[in-house]
């Protein structure tokens, strides 16, 4: 890193007053929270009615044909205005997704020196992280994360994930009366079995978050009159990668300088946002307005990637979406990439292009290069899908 790793956490949790000066965005760039810290209402959209469209997945597998029909409609044209929509009956099991939360609560909630153990590096950002982009002296984020390879399975890495020791300290009483010596071993040997546990539930999250996005594939291939199979296959086929980002917003004592992740849209293909439960932060760009989202309990949140808007020649946009903070509450919130593999060029669906009667938008690259790009230079909104753009 270009600079010492100065965790936000830990800066919060030091009871600063003001934030440090590289935290401060410039006036233009700072959300203007009108009212905020009340969960009901931390929202800068002033029309406190307007809201994101909400999915019942269940009925693009209805029996009923109209049902189906409506059904794929309502996600065609989420895509074409919004680039983003919460999605509901999507399949994965509610308490799947709440414990996902609880281990990933509970590690950002892990000493510092345990959490340190896992600091990441630019060269794979896997790991805890407090920043994007190696550019010195550049305005960061009010947040840390962690991040974490998928697939391709080459890259997976499981000893990396976080192997969680305080689900067991309850056990500790038990011990009280055990030799110093006896304690240790034992501790080695739960140690060892939560970890089990914890990666083998981030595994499971992982692969069930992973069949919304082959529905979600092919329902948005359908729609853009394309075989079932042409994303995902366009994306690398058994090749795609996915990744795991989860965030981590500590409470900050001028939520009104700084945001949590700076404006962007994401690189990948498409991401499925599981936010926090009790805190709203996501904030969407539509039509020069950052409305907040406010999360329906037991949805993900769906938003539409770089390498769709690509695909789709600009049928579909990617969605520049931000994250604001909050002085009364942290937040935590699981972001799972699905992504084109990394060495094949993405470029627009020639059979749509065909369709269409239209000129190719984007020229191709692959989404190495793509990510490559990103994270030598940090977020900055969508200029780097919109530099992509072929010469007219
Ligand atoms: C991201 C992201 C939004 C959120 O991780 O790319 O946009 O609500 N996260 O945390
Ligand atoms: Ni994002």
């Amino acid at each position: 890193w270009p600079e010492a790793v100065v965790r936000v956490q830990s800066l919060s949790d030091s009871g600063v007053k003001r934030i440090p000066e590289c935290y401060v965005k410039p006036i233009d760039d700072r959300p203007s929270l009108l009212i905020d810290d009340d969960d009901s209402s931390n929202q800068s959209n002033s029309n406190s009615n307007i809201n994101i469209p909400v999915i019942d997945l269940g009925g693009v597998y209805s029996e009923d044909n109209r049902v189906r029909k409506r059904s794929m409609e309502m996600v065609s044209e989420a895509c074409r205005e919004w680039g983003l929509f919460q999605v509901v009956n999507h399949g994965v099991r509610e308490e799947l997704m709440e414990a996902a939360r609880r281990v990933w609560r509970e590690f950002f909630s892990l000493p510092m020196e345990m959490k340190q153990e896992y600091a990441n590096t630019p060269e794979t950002y896997e790991g805890y992280g407090s920043r994007v982009g190696v550019e010195k002296g550049a305005k960061l984020d009010w947040s840390d994360y962690f991040f974490l390879h998928f697939l391709p399975l080459s890259l997976r890495n499981p000893s990396k994930w976080p192997a969680n020791p305080h689900s067991c300290r309850s056990l500790y009483i038990y011990f009280l009366y055990l030799p110093a010596q006896l304690i240790n071993v034992i501790e080695i040997y739960i140690k060892a079995l939560v970890a089990i546990d914890d990666r083998e539930l981030v595994r499971e999250y992982n692969e069930e978050v992973l069949k919304v996005c082959g529905k979600l594939m092919k329902i948005l291939s359908v729609n853009l009159g394309l075989e079932e199979d042409y994303l995902e296959n366009a994306f690398g086929g058994d090749q795609i990668g996915t990744s795991l980002r989860v965030n981590f917003y500590p409470k900050c004592p001028q939520p009104d300088l700084t945001l949590g992740i700076s404006p962007h849209s994401d690189p990948g293909g498409l991401t499925v946002l599981l936010p926090d439960d009790h805190v709203s932060g996501l904030q969407v760009r539509k039509d020069d307005v950052w409305l907040t989202v406010k999360p329906i309990p037991n949805a993900f949140i769906i938003n539409l990637a770089d390498q769709l808007q690509v695909v789709s020649n600009a049928q579909y946009k990617s969605v520049e979406h931000r994250v604001i903070v909050s002085s009364n509450h942290d937040r935590v919130s699981l972001a799972f990439f699905y992504n084109p593999r990394g060495d094949i060029l993405i470029e627009p669906a020639k059979q749509l292009l065909l369709t269409n009667n239209e000129a190719p938008l984007y020229q191709p690259m692959t989404f190495n290069d793509y990510r490559t790009f990103i994270r030598l230079n940090g977020l900055h909104g969508k200029s780097q899908v919109d530099s992509l753009k072929s010469p007219p």
